[in-house]
């Protein structure tokens, strides 16, 4: 199966809101083995969002079993159509992207999160997450409304970090 070419910030196309799928198809079907195996492809990526392949198409996959710490997880879930119904709480992480590879950010982020969506089969999945799947699930809906963690921190000067260095401080912020 096909490894996707995966956009980096500033590309565009990260910045389109996505449609909502509407048909449940051998193509979405496609789509959604393909964001599977670009996942596989990165070490330690716990999540990948179509946009950021360029599909302006409303299908997230994440899998918080591939954090390098064991945390509570569903493992590998594939959601179309997702949306956040219900969230609590909120705590500061430490986030990356594989379209910002150059960055991680401290964000903020609800720390339980309810979400619906529709699985590669066209059912509707209802699910509760805590702690990091939570935060996951809302980083990956976050680029369907194109939406990036840079968008969600409070200082870009004092909570962006580039991954090398570790040191405050991002490039054309
Ligand atoms: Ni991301």
């Amino acid at each position: 199966m096909p490894i996707l070419n995966v956009l980096t910030y500033p590309a565009e196309d990260l910045r389109r809101i996505s449609e909502p799928v509407k048909e449940f198809d051998a193509r979405l079907d496609q789509l959604a083995s393909n964001l599977v195996e670009t996942v596989l492809q990165f070490r330690g990526c716990v999540g990948i969002a179509a946009p950021q392949t360029g599909h302006a198409t409303r299908l997230i996959v994440i899998d918080a079993s591939r954090y390098r710490k064991p945390v509570p997880n569903r493992g590998l879930l594939v959601l179309a159509n997702p949306e956040i119904l219900a969230s609590t709480g909120s705590a500061v992480s430490r986030e990356g992207c594989l379209s910002l590879p150059d960055y991680t950010a401290n964000v903020a982020r609800a720390t339980a999160v309810t979400v619906r969506g529709v699985d590669r089969r066209g059912e509707q999945i209802e699910l509760t997450s805590e702690g990091f799947e939570a935060v996951v699930l809302q980083h990956e809906i976050d680029h369907l409304d194109g939406v990036l963690f840079i968008d969600r921190v409070s200082s870009l000067k004092r909570d962006v970090f580039r991954r090398k260095t570790g040191k405050p401080g991002k490039k054309g912020a």
